[in-house]
């Protein structure tokens, strides 16, 4: 089956790996070859470390041989079975991939977002083919993440949702198929947790170093509540919440993050966030 995944970023590299592992010729579009280039890198550089944990039965290069990546958008779309659009929150730029998709890729393709926090409907509003536009959204990181939320939006056909379900399942994922409400399922549950953690720290009751202690030791969470964010994107999670805030869903602003996204510490991408990491785009544990 051939795959294209638009967008290359976090979570556009991860799932294109992930849809490569399970057998597809995957198409990873993106602006420019130096952006797709990275992603290429960062997708071996994953695969690398899936091989040498027993994770992989193939090579790393035979799964990179199925990765084609492309800047022509028309080119990557052309003749494709299921497309995937993991580009930023930004409405118009949805809107505009699944019309291209709709020109070059097969017309019987599944049309998946994998929109956090844009309602699945109102992206599809404007196609043609509103029945084919599906909710897609995998956690970061893609590859090692369980969980794969299929957003039934209210056009969106019982066979595109099953169809949908299935790809997700050969990506090894758990799936649980949720309505178009803001923030899904998982988020909405996510945002409370932020929320509870910076009503603390805002109020001088704990410091986020503590909270995050707190979440790791008492409540057995893999990362701190502050930490997710860094490692998540400042950015990305603050666009969720004012997404979901401007469509009814009711959450405390966080100030601190507000503060630091306008200071352009974004987490690990940018290299500072409420920790600080080695590089830009370098995770390591604080
Ligand atoms: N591919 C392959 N291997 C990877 C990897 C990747 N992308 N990322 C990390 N690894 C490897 C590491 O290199 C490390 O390997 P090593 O032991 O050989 O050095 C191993 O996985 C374990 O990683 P770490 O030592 O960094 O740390 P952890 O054991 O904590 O695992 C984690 C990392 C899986 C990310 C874990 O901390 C975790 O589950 N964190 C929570 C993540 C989460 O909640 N994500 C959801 C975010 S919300 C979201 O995405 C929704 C959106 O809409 C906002």
């Amino acid at each position: 089956m051939k795959v294209t995944v638009v967008g290359s970023g976090v979570m556009g590299h991860g799932i294109a790996e992930l849809a490569a592992i399970s057998g597809n010729e995957v198409w990873i579009n993106d602006v420019s070859q130096e952006i797709l280039q990275q992603a290429m890198e960062k997708i071996k550089w994953s695969l690398s470390k899936l091989k040498s944990s027993g994770s992989l039965r193939e090579d790393v290069e035979q799964v990179m041989s199925r990765i084609h990546p492309e800047v022509s958008q028309p080119e990557a779309l052309k003749d494709s079975n299921f497309v995937i659009e993991a580009v930023k929150e930004d409405l118009e730029l949805k809107r505009t991939i699944f019309r291209n998709a709709e020109t070059y890729a097969s017309p019987t393709a599944v049309l998946a977002t994998n929109t956090s926090s844009l309602p699945v409907t109102e992206i599809g509003a404007v196609l043609r083919s509103k029945e084919r536009v599906v909710g897609m959204h995998f956690f970061n990181p893609p590859v090692l993440m369980p969980l794969v939320e299929v957003v039934k939006g209210k056009d969106s056909s019982d066979e595109v949702v099953k169809a949908t379900v299935d790809m997700a399942k050969s990506m090894g994922k758990e799936t649980i198929v949720v309505k178009d409400v803001p923030g899904f399922f998982v988020n909405r549950i996510l945002l409370r947790i932020m929320e509870a953690g910076c009503y603390l720290v805002e109020r001088g009751k704990a410091s986020f170093q503590e909270v995050d202690s707190s979440a790791i030791e008492e409540l057995g969470f893999p990362m701190g509540v502050f930490l997710l964010a860094d490692y998540t994107g400042l950015d990305i999670g603050y666009s969720v919440w004012k997404a979901v805030t401007a469509r009814g869903f009711k959450a405390f602003p966080c100030t601190s993050t507000e503060k630091l996204v306008s200071q352009g510490m974004l987490g690990v991408k940018s290299g500072a966030g409420y920790y600080q990491y080695p590089s830009p785009g370098k995770f390591a544990r604080p």
